[in-house]
């Protein structure tokens, strides 16, 4: 049977991939940022995931302000990545699990979760730049991908406490589908940050190892924080860190936290990073 070995969380940041695109990595500022995920990279190549879902925002990309789904699974063979403004991000096609992804589309939309299906959709940095951070950049990716993109762009996005439980609805699923796999799961986003308006730079560290320590000890607690308080605490671009509760809804509510990372700032937002793991028993 398919399994969710671990569970991920770090922010994304277009600034990252920019860094890693333009040969930046190695100015102090940069340096920084990527030494966090040393570690993370080389626990990521000794996992060997076959699958890695990664829950993601989609930044008006994929699905432009016309039409935007508040959940949407990557159901495709392949996702390129998308041009942003400065044309695709140099980085390798991310190959899908066509038989996973309708799997779990099944069996959470019968769970009563109203996913939308998407069969063909680029990729931008919302799901590349935490890519690039737990697998290096290498000329084609590791693993599979079924991306699930989250609306967290236009209000209303959906509420922690459906992130939740619908991570825990994939759990399910994942759980029945019959081919053994290893599959890790990934949260994005977040931390804190605001990228407009007259709060712009926002951030507030107290805010985000606090949800830290409650996304290991206390996720149902997590469940509980409102949309205005992610926005007042954490900027209007802090309610992201819902995504990071789809990926803790699919592990055990008793997990240990295997590793951890923070760093303020990368452009204009705090960067979380977490390792979750099954405890041993
Ligand atoms: C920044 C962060 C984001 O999450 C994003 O989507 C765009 C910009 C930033 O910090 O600059
Ligand atoms: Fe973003």
């Amino acid at each position: 049977m398919a399994k969710i070995v671990a569970g991920v969380a770090t922010s994304h940041v277009p600034a990252i991939g920019a860094a890693i695109d333009l040969g930046k990595t190695q100015e102090p500022y940069w340096t920084r940022v990527f030494s966090g995920f040393e570690h993370s990279k080389k626990w990521m190549e000794e996992l060997k995931p076959d699958v890695a879902i990664i829950v993601y925002n989609d930044h008006a990309t994929a699905f432009s302000l016309e039409m935007i789904p508040t959940f949407a699974l990557g159901c495709a063979a392949e996702f390129a990545p998308a041009d942003e403004g400065w044309g695709p991000r140099p980085v390798p096609v991310v190959h899908g699990h066509p038989e996973l992804a309708a799997h779990i589309a099944q069996s959470v939309i019968l769970d009563e979760f109203d996913l939308t299906i998407v069969n063909k959709m680029e990729v931008d940095h919302g799901l590349t730049v935490p890519m690039n951070l737990l697998f290096g950049s290498p000329t084609e990716w590791p693993c599979k991908v079924i991306p699930l993109a989250v609306n967290v762009v236009q209000f209303p996005p959906p509420t922690g406490n459906r992130c939740f439980n619908l991570g825990k609805a994939i759990r399910k699923a994942v759980e029945s589908f019959p081919e053994d796999l290893k599959v890790v799961i990934f949260g994005t986003g977040g931390m804190s940050h605001q990228i407009s308006g007259p709060r712009a730079g926002l951030i507030n560290s107290v805010f985000d190892k606090a949800f830290l320590d409650g996304l290991t000890k206390d996720p149902v607690g997590l469940t509980k924080i409102p949309h205005v308080t992610y926005m007042r605490e954490a900027g209007a671009e802090g309610v992201e860190m819902v995504m990071w509760l789809v990926m803790r809804g699919a592990l055990d509510l008793d997990v240990q936290e295997t590793y951890r990372f923070y760093t303020v700032p990368a452009s204009n937002t705090a960067v979380g990073h977490i390792i979750l793991e099954p405890k041993v028993a």
